[in-house]
């Protein structure tokens, strides 16, 4: 018999490369040159990069000044920390949330080691922030807010335009981790009102290890890579000059194919949470009922361990996560999911389904299928929460 085809439901881990963009990958390969370099070769090259830069920028509607190249979405999210640095003492204190990606929280907390006063914003059952902590917590000693665009795991949609408002009013910078955002719902940095914002190749149909940070034209920043002039003097290191050209060929597909594709996930994912609502007793969905990335369903089971079930559905040929991919592996329950307020079993017995391009009704269908035979047939995992590795260590 053959092999079912593999469905692959993992999007907000990564995406396969668009043809288009390996296309235009595969012919920038004939670019070799430096683009620092003043000869032809070099002159060919920095073409390439400056050609992408616009396009890169046009789709969030930000000038080409205001946007630098960096190695990955970890990377720009890094350097906005690393720039807070370069502000006065008297303003130094951040703000951001309890449910961002841990390359926030973690340059949050290097920040703080170093005596940078922190505060993390709660979020409710949906994963909305207090908006009323947030007022709470500003004052003139508040240098920089990040709160990201929208969350890898749950898919919930934060109001960043309001939260920007709140924070210029009290003299404070915006920064938005838009890693998620970008590519699967449209977003313009002068709509929302950013100051920073930080978006990654292959999140979108992009190559891996090329992400790009906008900083707004007079907004403080300072190098985390030094090194030569490149990026506006912003960044250090030769540009990746491949993975900038289908950086900017992902963008232009994203431009002719997002909105349709919004619309077609939104209506599968609605189909996929009926049918394990159906199907499946006691399952439970995580996020924001509306304000939610299109493609993405988190969904607790009360009878499983969110290991097992990934673990399961790969046998069957399904790609799903647990967490988010950076984190899958860990056995500790998802901070995202804590900070909704789940039980720590709950919150174990939980996947990450992530739709994207290729999707197609039958993949949904087949999935729905499977997890109704691993989830209610198998009781895999019953002892969710008791700590042990419920799939004989291969989860770790
Ligand atoms: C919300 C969010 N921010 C940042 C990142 C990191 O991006 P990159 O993989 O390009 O470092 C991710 C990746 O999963 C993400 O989901």
């Amino acid at each position: 018999m053959d092999k079912p085809r593999s469905i692959y439901l993992d999007h907000n881990a990564t995406t396969p490369l668009h043809p288009e963009v390996k296309k235009a990958m595969t012919e920038a390969m004939e670019v070799f040159g430096n683009p620092s370099s003043f000869h032809e070769a070099g002159r060919q090259a920095r073409e390439l990069v400056e050609n992408s830069r616009r396009v890169v920028a046009d789709f969030i509607g930000a000038t080409h000044e205001e946007i630098m190249f960096t190695g990955s979405g970890s990377e720009a999210n890094n350097a906005v920390f690393n720039a807070l640095l370069s502000q006065p003492a008297a303003r130094r204190e951040i703000i951001t949330t309890s449910i961002e990606h841990p390359c926030v929280l973690r340059a949050a907390a290097h920040l703080a080691e170093l005596g940078v006063p922190v505060h993390y914003l709660d979020v409710d059952e949906t994963g909305k922030v207090y908006l009323d902590q947030l007022e709470s917590l500003l004052s003139d000693a508040t240098a920089l807010i990040s709160v990201m665009t929208a969350n890898n795991e749950i898919g919930t949609i934060q109001d960043v335009g309001r939260i920007a408002r709140m924070c210029h009013e009290r003299g404070a910078l915006f920064h938005t981790d838009a890693v998620q955002a970008i590519g699967k719902i449209p977003v313009n940095v002068n709509e929302i009102g950013a100051d920073y914002l930080s978006f990654s190749a292959h999140k979108l149909y992009g190559p891996k290890g090329i992400g790009a940070l906008y900083v707004r034209q007079g907004t403080p920043f300072q190098p985390l890579i030094r090194g030569g002039h490149q990026e506006h003097g912003r960044r250090g290191g030769t540009e990746n000059t491949i993975g900038i050209v289908g950086f900017s060929k992902a963008v232009e597909m994203r431009k002719a194919e997002m909105a349709e594709e919004a619309t077609r996930l939104a209506m599968f994912k609605r189909a996929l949470k009926e049918a394990i609502a159906r199907i499946i007793p006691g399952a439970t969905f995580n996020g924001h009922p509306t304000d939610s990335l299109p493609g993405t369903l988190n969904v607790s089971f009360a009878q499983a361990r969110g290991e097992a079930v990934q673990l399961a559905l790969d046998l069957a040929g399904i790609a799903v996560s647990t967490g988010s991919a950076c984190s899958s592996g860990s056995l500790d329950p998802s901070h995202v999911l804590v900070a909704i307020g789940l039980p720590a079993a709950q919150a174990l017995g939980s996947i990450r389904i992530s739709l994207g391009r290729t999707t197609t009704p039958d993949d949904i269908e087949r999935t729905a299928q499977a997890l109704a035979r691993i989830v209610t047939r198998t009781h895999l995992g019953a002892s969710a929460g008791s700590g042990d590795c419920c799939c004989g260590g291969q989860c770790g």
